[in-house]
């Protein structure tokens, strides 16, 4: 049953890993899709065809959501395709999704590698999240999407994970602010999951995917689809009272 008939939603980071499974269960809710890719586009544009396989509507956009500078650009390329593809100039549910992962001690973080976590996962969100609002409609929702890293420790994971935590905080900002517009704002931090995230060390290396397992109270690392099911439920038309949470998505990691 599509209970979302009318809906779009712009997933940041949409062509692979857990942005790719939000899109295709959101799609399958009757949801229209508009995805980013950073640089993959053939990955986005086989996410795109496999909506439309589905019955569904999408379009994909290249954006680095780590550039604010292009930001601009890309809002205008966003009202085209809504138009083209929508008859529409706005959108419902917006999620913040795109990201890296760096690995690295505290002791031996470079600036570099801080300012690329910083701009993709807490500047990037902010600024990208103001430029959007007025193409989110009054009662739309956002999720942004955090780690239980910003939760529990784990060594070497000190500059991704502040980021995260920062963007936990914006959340409850923005869950205030947007209040008055009816918009909802939540977190959704999902555990390990098994996907090409951090060179896809929790899918490929065995040692690290038993670690998760052994920590986890389901018993397993997580995939790509427990998280597209997570959205899906988060943006349901029953999740609507829900706003300034954060969410896990972890299997019960380090509980
Ligand atoms: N996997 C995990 O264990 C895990 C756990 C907790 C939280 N997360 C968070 O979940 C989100 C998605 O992770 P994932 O596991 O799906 O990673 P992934 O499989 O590596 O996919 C990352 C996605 O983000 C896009 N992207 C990366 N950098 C970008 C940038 N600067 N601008 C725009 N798009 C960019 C990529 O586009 P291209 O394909 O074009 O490169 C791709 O679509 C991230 O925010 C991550 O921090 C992941």
């Amino acid at each position: 049953m599509n209970t979302q008939d009318g809906k779009i939603a712009l997933i940041t980071g949409g062509s692979r890993g857990l942005g790719r499974s939000m899109a295709l269960h959101l799609a399958r809710q009757g949801t229209g899709v508009i995805l980013t890719y950073r640089s993959n586009r053939t990955e986005a544009d086989a996410v795109v065809a496999e909506i439309a396989k589905l019955g569904g509507r999408a379009a994909s956009l290249q954006l680095d959501t780590a550039i604010v500078a292009g930001f601009d650009e890309f809002i205008a390329r966003l009202r085209e395709t809504l138009t083209k593809t929508w008859g529409r100039d706005r959108f419902n549910f917006l999620v913040n999704n795109a990201g890296v992962g760096v690995h690295a001690s505290f002791a031996e973080t470079s600036e570099v590698q801080f300012d690329e976590l910083m701009n993709v996962h807490l500047k990037g969100v902010f600024f990208l999240t103001q430029k959007l609002l007025p193409l989110i409609v009054d009662g739309g929702r956002i999720v942004n999407v955090s780690s239980g890293l910003a939760r529990f420790s784990l060594p070497g994971y000190a500059a991704y994970a502040s980021m995260k935590g920062a963007i936990e905080v914006l959340t409850k900002y923005l869950a205030k602010e947007l209040g008055a517009r009816k918009i909802t704002v939540n977190v959704l931090a999902p555990g390990a999951i098994e996907t090409d995230f951090g060179g896809g060390q929790v899918r490929d290396n065995s040692e690290v995917n038993r670690f998760v397992a052994a920590n986890t109270a389901l018993g397993r690392a997580g995939l790509p689809d427990d998280i597209g099911g997570a959205i899906a439920m988060l943006l349901s038309p029953d999740g609507g009272w829900i706003t300034g949470q954060r969410i896990e998505a972890s299997g019960g990691m380090f509980l």
